[in-house]
């Protein structure tokens, strides 16, 4: 039995009539006619009754995860890839994912001679990707490749050869003879990938989904995925640099907000596992406006430069605009300053970046942007040895943060000689007594000094 359906590409809320704007996301121009061929409709039969069984009583077994070989990469999956899971790597077209993946997978195809590794390429012809793989070094006779769009063939030829893990690359392009909607819309993409997630439970393969992020909406979203996935991995980074985030936004096996840290190369991507050293590079010692952060991303602390700018407006409303950190935040603590402090801020517009494209979430930046806003307006370098972390409050109060000591270290290991830090976070630091890496022989405390 044939049935209509009317699907936001949007949004992915399903409607019983066409209309020009979505009711659920109040996007325009985004509902298709979709006709499904066989009827899902629920029977309404009576379910069997299942057992069963206490918490206590279920087994701790757990499932060995198997190592990537790259470091970066395991980190962000809490360890490695797990048997039986679905993982979904989203990002930018052009940002990486495919190359990554070529890697993850010639590494993992040489691990295990036992379980073949199958990489299904709707994108690219099969010839393309073994040139890259040659390019990147990325051969292993065990690696299987295929280039195959239509579903239904690679749940057969998954079937058949009972891989051990399935790289699907990329959801989008996937189809599924029972849809008539076009790939990458939102019911094909939500369909593969429900079959292909099923076919990782039922037969225990690590599914690895890739999925493009676009803005432009010709291609569904990978958010209407994220719900059905163990973990989302989310490929960042900025073309006009080398460097590439990896981030786990939701992750059912690890702990999520890990980051993993890469280079683009011409040999492909290179894990970084000194980031802090990479995103301080092109630092310049003691320019007015700029301050070095101590943030956390995941269990991981990362060493970014906060630059400020700030100058006299030529616009009715002075301008606050931040890249790499929240804007509201920044407009926040522009208000703080002006307020509790009395910096006359409104005629001036405020600019507030983090260096070298990292993107910084956490309220621990808030006093580092603070400094580096005051050192901007009036023109006063931060000494280049100082690192700074806490939050600010509304009143001006600087707050203590979580995992002052991992912070600490990190400064004292890239040669930073001065912390200021909250003065709740001193105690904690202070007691970690951690020694300054300075350049010369002469090692010392890290010298603290508490706000
Ligand atoms: P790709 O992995 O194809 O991106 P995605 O699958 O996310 O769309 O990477 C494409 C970009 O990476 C392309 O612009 C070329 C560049 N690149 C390198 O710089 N070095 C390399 O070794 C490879 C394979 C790609
Ligand atoms: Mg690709």
């Amino acid at each position: 039995m044939a049935k209509s359906l009317f699907v936001c590409q949007s949004c992915g809320s399903e409607h019983r009539k066409w209309s020009g704007q979505c009711s659920d996301c109040g996007e325009w121009n985004s509902i298709t006619e979709q006709v499904i061929e066989t009827s899902t409709a629920r029977t309404g039969g009576k379910g069997k009754v299942l057992s069963t069984s206490s918490i206590t009583d279920i087994s701790r077994e757990q499932k060995a995860r198997r190592s990537t070989d790259i470091e970066e990469l395991d980190r962000v999956l809490g360890g490695g890839l797990v048997p039986g899971s679905a993982i979904l790597i989203g990002g930018d077209p052009g940002i990486g994912k495919s190359t990554l993946l070529l890697q993850a997978a010639a590494k993992l195809a040489a691990s295990d001679k036992a379980k073949q590794v199958l990489y299904v390429t709707g994108e690219e012809s099969v010839q393309q990707v073994r040139m890259r793989g040659e390019r990147i070094e990325a051969l292993d006779e065990n690696l299987m490749l295929v280039s195959a769009c239509e579903l239904e063939s690679i749940l057969a030829t998954i079937d058949k050869t009972r891989p051990g893990i399935v790289i699907v690359d990329s959801i989008q392009t996937t189809v599924s003879s029972r849809l008539t909607s076009a790939p990458g819309t939102v019911s094909q993409v939500r369909d593969c990938a429900a079959a292909l997630i099923q076919s990782a439970k039922q037969k225990g393969h690590a599914m690895i989904l890739v999925g493009h992020v676009t803005k432009d909406g010709a291609l569904a979203g990978p958010r209407v995925l994220e719900h059905m996935v163990d973990a989302v991995i989310y490929f960042e980074g900025d073309r006009g640099h080398a460097h590439r985030i990896l981030r786990a936004v939701k992750n059912r096996f690890g702990p999520a907000g890990e980051i993993g840290v890469f280079e683009m190369t011409d040999r492909g991507l290179l894990g970084i596992v000194d980031a802090s050293r990479l995103f301080l590079a092109e630092r310049s010692a003691d320019t007015p406006g700029s301050v070095v952060l101590a943030c956390m991303e995941g269990t991981r602390p990362l060493l970014v430069e906060v630059q400020a700018l700030i100058a006299p407006t030529v616009y009715s409303t002075p301008k606050r605009s931040a890249v790499g950190l929240d804007t509201g935040r920044v407009a926040m603590l522009t208000a703080v300053l002006e307020r509790r402090i009395g910096l006359p801020l409104s005629q001036h517009d405020v600019y507030v970046n983090i260096a070298g494209g990292a993107r910084i979430a956490e309220p621990a930046a808030d006093l580092a942007v603070l400094l580096a806003m005051v050192s901007a307006y009036q023109e006063r370098a931060v000494p280049h040895d100082v690192v700074v972390f806490g939050e600010v409050g509304l009143t001006g109060e600087i707050r203590p943060v979580g995992q002052p000591e991992a912070r600490a270290r990190e400064a004292a290991n890239l040669g930073f000689t001065h912390l200021l830090l909250p003065k709740e976070n001193h105690q904690r630091v202070q007691k970690a007594n951690i020694i300054a890496n300075m350049r010369s022989s002469t090692k010392s405390p890290l010298q603290l000094s508490a706000v």
